[in-house]
């Protein structure tokens, strides 16, 4: 054999060695950079073979049969190497492993604080008989206003900002369409209330466009504006404490006449109006604040809806679940809602 078919030779079979020594060091990150360095298309073993051409003839035979030996030599090499680490990694995995460290705990979820508040206000008013119905969020005009008394270009209608989805057709702005949807379906007497999403064109630090109110109405023979007075006193002491005082105010709404709005007193300072000596920021020191509207059902809904108003009447009354879940837990900031915040959220589980 010619010197360069010899040198060629003791060259393929130096790298046997050589890559199992480098191989015995080798942690399992850098495994791969040395299979390239040895077996890659630019690497040790590539390079030798590209000598293979220039040998003389009868020099060829014995030199690419070392050369497959030395391949066949370096892949079992990489191979048994490979699968050791792979191994030791495991091994590794399994003594890591301690049985007696305490199970990760999945954290649970809790119910939205305007989830428990809607929920216990249903709860409150079913059982005192009323049944609890739903509605749809885009609602039509007729359903929204005008059956409430609220014709077109009346007005009352710039006390909300409406959102409009098409002509005609709303996000309903309030939950009274369903007093509407609930009379035209079933005759007298009812007794319902709506939790339910509404939304108006409004956003500021103590408005969101999505806020969630709860629609009564009561339409029976002979209901008063006392039988109001009495159901919504009991509601809101149920709902605020036994020591919670209840004022009705005079006020309009197009759907009732006469119109109330209800105070409580304030929970942050009793009622005085002032809170170790400051003035009280909840009720801007006048010791109430305002909590829903109410009325009886005026005539003219109950004409839109087919009942005979000379036979029935009936009182309704909306209020803002947000402002209940406020007041009742003493949360100040009405964006706490809407950021899921879990540390704020997990408070309420
Ligand atoms: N719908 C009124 C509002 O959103 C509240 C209300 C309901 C008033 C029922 C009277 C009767 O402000």
């Amino acid at each position: 054999m010619s010197q360069a078919g010899e040198e060629l030779v003791r060259g393929l079979e130096a790298l046997v060695p050589a890559m199992r020594g480098e191989l015995a060091s080798c942690a399992a990150q850098d495994l791969e950079d040395l299979r390239v360095k040895y077996l890659g298309r630019k690497g040790l073993l590539a390079g030798l073979l590209a000598g293979l051409g220039s040998l003389a003839p009868e020099d060829r035979p014995l030199a690419g049969k070392a050369a497959n030996a030395a391949k066949q030599a370096l892949t079992d090499l990489f191979a048994a190497r490979e699968a050791e680490l792979a191994a030791e990694t495991a091994r590794g995995a399994l003594s890591r492993f301690d049985p007696t460290l305490p199970g990760r705990t999945p954290e649970a979820g809790s119910l939205h604080p305007v989830t428990l508040v809607m929920e216990e206000i249903c709860t409150v008013f079913t059982g005192l008989g009323f049944e609890v119905v739903s509605g749809p969020e885009v609602e039509s005009d007729w359903y929204n206003f005008e059956a409430l008394n609220l014709p077109p270009e009346h007005p009352a209608r710039d006390m909300q900002d409406t959102l409009y989805v098409a002509d005609n057709v709303v996000l309903r702005t309030h939950t009274s369409p369903l007093q509407v949807r609930t009379m035209l379906a079933r005759k007298p007497p009812v007794a319902v209330i709506a939790p339910g999403k509404v939304y108006r064109r409004d956003s500021d630090l103590t408005h969101t466009p999505m806020f969630h109110q709860i629609e009564g109405l009561l339409v029976d023979r002979e209901v008063s504006m006392a039988d109001l007075r009495g159901t919504l006193t009991s509601f809101l002491r149920q709902i605020f404490g036994v020591d919670t005082r209840v004022r009705f105010r005079p006020s309009f709404f197009p759907f009732t006449e006469p119109s109330a709005e209800v105070d409580i007193s304030c929970r942050m300072c009793g009622g005085a109006g002032t809170l170790h000596g400051e003035p009280c920021r909840v009720c801007k020191q006048t010791g109430w604040v305002e909590i829903l509207g109410c009325g009886m059902v005026d005539p003219e809904v109950f004409k839109a809806v087919g009942y005979d108003p000379e036979v029935y009447t009936g009182f309704a009354f909306g209020l803002g679940v947000e402002r209940v879940t406020m007041l009742k837990y003493g949360i100040g900031d009405l964006r706490m809602f809407f950021e899921n915040d879990t540390r704020f959220l997990g408070q309420f589980a």
